[in-house]
């Protein structure tokens, strides 16, 4: 039984989950890596081990309930309960062009898979483990691309997107992450929405400017939030002057 705050990152095998599980490493928390395939899972507990990190792998394909019952057994078992949870597997489809007149339901279902029911399920099979903890933490990774207020301002730099799949998937999520922090809003637990700006990942080609690092410094901040620290925003990397903070939904 481990002593030491421990928490769980889904999709840590590489990209800002992977740098994520670093840097809770790095502030003294035991790491569970989240991965959906044992080997690509087992070279990222390796890689984060040889760097000093207390790191665990979690076989855990986030779109599988039974993956995801299997997993939360495993840490009930293992460590009895959880102290922060990021949610930050997520993936991009588009089809055609990306315009919504071009979007396919079997997209639409793939990526809401994911990003949006999957991150329920994970959640509620956590849940018990997270009140167990004196603070429990909860970071959905989302995206500014899932803030309607950003996505209709033809004064944004994300003006000229117009795919549904991903940003509406994230819209879904912002939501998801809101009724969650109504829901335990007398509880110890925080639950936020992190942007984690645009980011060179395997997500888009590494075309992103910032780095996984850098991306993965929001999760970790809304992470190890104090106990007075705020619940229910969509919080990160503002792109019009380089700093962080809330962003409109
Ligand atoms: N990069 C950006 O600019 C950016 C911006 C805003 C938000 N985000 C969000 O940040 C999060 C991390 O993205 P990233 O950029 O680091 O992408 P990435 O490098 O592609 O990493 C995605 C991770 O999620 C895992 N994953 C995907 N589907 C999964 C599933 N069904 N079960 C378990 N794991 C699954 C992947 O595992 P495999 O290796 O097995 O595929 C991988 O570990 C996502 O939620 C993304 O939407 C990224």
């Amino acid at each position: 039984m481990t002593t030491t705050k421990l928490a769980l990152v889904t999709g840590a095998n590489k990209g800002i989950g992977y740098a994520t599980a670093r840097q809770l490493a790095g502030r003294g928390m035991t790491v569970l890596v989240g991965a959906r395939d044992a080997d690509r899972g087992g070279a990222a507990v390796a890689a984060l081990r040889d760097g000093g990190a207390d790191a665990h792998p979690v076989a855990l394909e986030v779109t599988d309930p039974e993956s995801v019952a299997a997993a939360a057994k495993h840490v009930a078992q293992e460590y009895g309960r959880l102290d922060v949870l990021v949610n930050n597997a997520g993936i991009v489809r588009a089809d055609g062009s990306a315009l919504p007149s071009e979007t396919t339901l079997a997209t639409l279902r793939e990526v809401y898979e994911t990003n949006v029911f999957a991150v329920v399920t994970v959640t509620n099979a956590f849940l018990p483990l997270l009140r167990r903890s004196p603070a429990g933490r909860i970071v959905n990774v989302s995206s500014e691309v899932g803030s309607i207020t950003t996505m209709t301002d033809p004064e944004s730099f994300l003006w000229p997107l117009t795919s549904v799949p991903y940003p509406s998937s994230k819209s879904a999520l912002n939501m998801v992450t809101a009724m969650y922090a109504k829901e335990l809003r007398d509880t110890p637990i925080l639950v936020n929405a992190a942007n984690p700006g645009y980011c060179a990942t395997d997500l888009n080609g590494n075309s992103g400017y910032r780095s996984a690092e850098q991306g993965a410094e929001v999760s970790v901040h809304l992470a190890t939030l104090p106990a007075d620290g705020p619940s229910g925003l969509l919080w990160g990397h503002l792109a019009a002057d380089d700093s962080s903070g809330a962003l409109p939904w």
